[in-house]
């Protein structure tokens, strides 16, 4: 762990030294750069690809030019959820026979996609400088405004890389004890295995009843990690346990496409409303709020 925590550092202080080579070179103009947004989950199934995808279609209505990546690089499921089968896929990438320019299709979405790679074991556990230069590939979709990574689920070293390169770190979860307990998890990995990052954590309580249950199941994990973390998570909203999702999904098409007035479209088109309001700064960011924090806590084992 301790290996990995250094190797984690040390890409994070290429990414800032990266960043600041290509600030310069783009005049330090905010706007070039794309947003990127990663989408992760403690516990697989809570909803990670659909809101990846829907977010990516409520950015597109904003006027945006949106990538929605699929990093899932054992179980790829962007492409399925859109009924596509593209010739090349992040595959290819990895083993250096094209570049993500290269496999980037558009949908009939207006939404572009970066497709995964499914049923590659070694892929999806590949070696930290293939990890770090994939990840610096994704500076090439430069005429992206957002670029959304749709992660696997738990934690992975190329799930930490993702979250690490990203401005904004989404957090889903149900209000199921077992998706919070790991949702929680991953939260707690990420303060313990970054000093400082230059992003903000972000909490969807998805499949949820109502707002009142989302907004207590968000306050209960926003409060344990400021106590027990020090860490500030912000709420971006909840969607709603709803029927059009499932229909949409065995359709192979986008809930927003199928059904825009239904809750969950609502909730997401309100969640992508919110980001877009709160742009992530260029500065301070919540880098100086991410501090390791050590030591259990009874509290803290029951969260659930
Ligand atoms: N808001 C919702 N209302 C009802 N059902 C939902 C909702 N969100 C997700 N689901 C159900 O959960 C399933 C899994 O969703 P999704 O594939 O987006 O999860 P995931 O986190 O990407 O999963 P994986 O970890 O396997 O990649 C969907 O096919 C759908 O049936
Ligand atoms: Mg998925």
């Amino acid at each position: 762990m301790e290996d990995q925590a250094e190797k984690l550092r040390e890409i994070m202080k290429r990414k800032k030294d990266n960043s600041l080579k290509s600030s310069s070179v783009k005049s330090g103009k905010a706007a070039d750069k794309a947003r990127i947004i990663t989408v992760t989950s403690g516990k697989g199934g809570v909803g990670k690809t659909n809101l990846s995808v829907n977010m990516a279609l409520a950015f597109a209505r904003l006027g945006k030019k949106v990538v929605v990546m699929d990093a899932d690089l054992g179980l790829a499921n962007v492409n399925v959820m859109l009924n596509m089968i593209p010739k090349y896929n992040l595959y290819h990438v990895i083993k250096k026979q094209k570049t993500i320019r290269e496999i980037l299709v558009e949908t009939e979405y207006g939404i572009s996609i970066v497709a995964g790679a499914s049923g590659f074991s070694q892929i999806a556990n590949m070696g930290e400088v293939d990890r770090k230069d994939f990840i610096s590939e994704l500076d090439t979709l430069s005429n992206a405004d957002i670029i959304i990574i749709d992660t696997s689920a738990g934690v992975s070293s190329n799930v930490l890389d993702f979250i690490a390169a990203a401005d904004d770190a989404v957090i889903i979860t149900t209000p199921e004890p077992t998706a919070i307990t790991d949702a929680y998890g991953i939260i707690k990995i990420i303060a313990t295995e970054y000093d400082s990052l230059n992003m903000g954590l972000k909490l969807v309580v998805n499949r949820a009843k109502g707002a009142a249950q989302a907004k207590s199941v968000a306050d209960r994990m926003i409060n344990i990690a400021g106590q027990f973390l020090n860490l500030k998570v912000d709420y971006l909203g909840f969607i709603y346990d709803d029927t059009s999702v499932p229909n949409a999904v065995l359709r192979q098409k986008p809930f927003m496409v199928v059904d825009p007035k239904c809750k969950a479209s609502i909730c997401v088109q309100h969640i992508v409303d919110r980001m877009d309001r709160n742009k992530p700064s260029e500065s301070a960011g919540f880098g100086a709020m991410l501090k390791r924090l050590f030591g259990s806590s009874q509290q803290e084992e029951n969260l659930v």
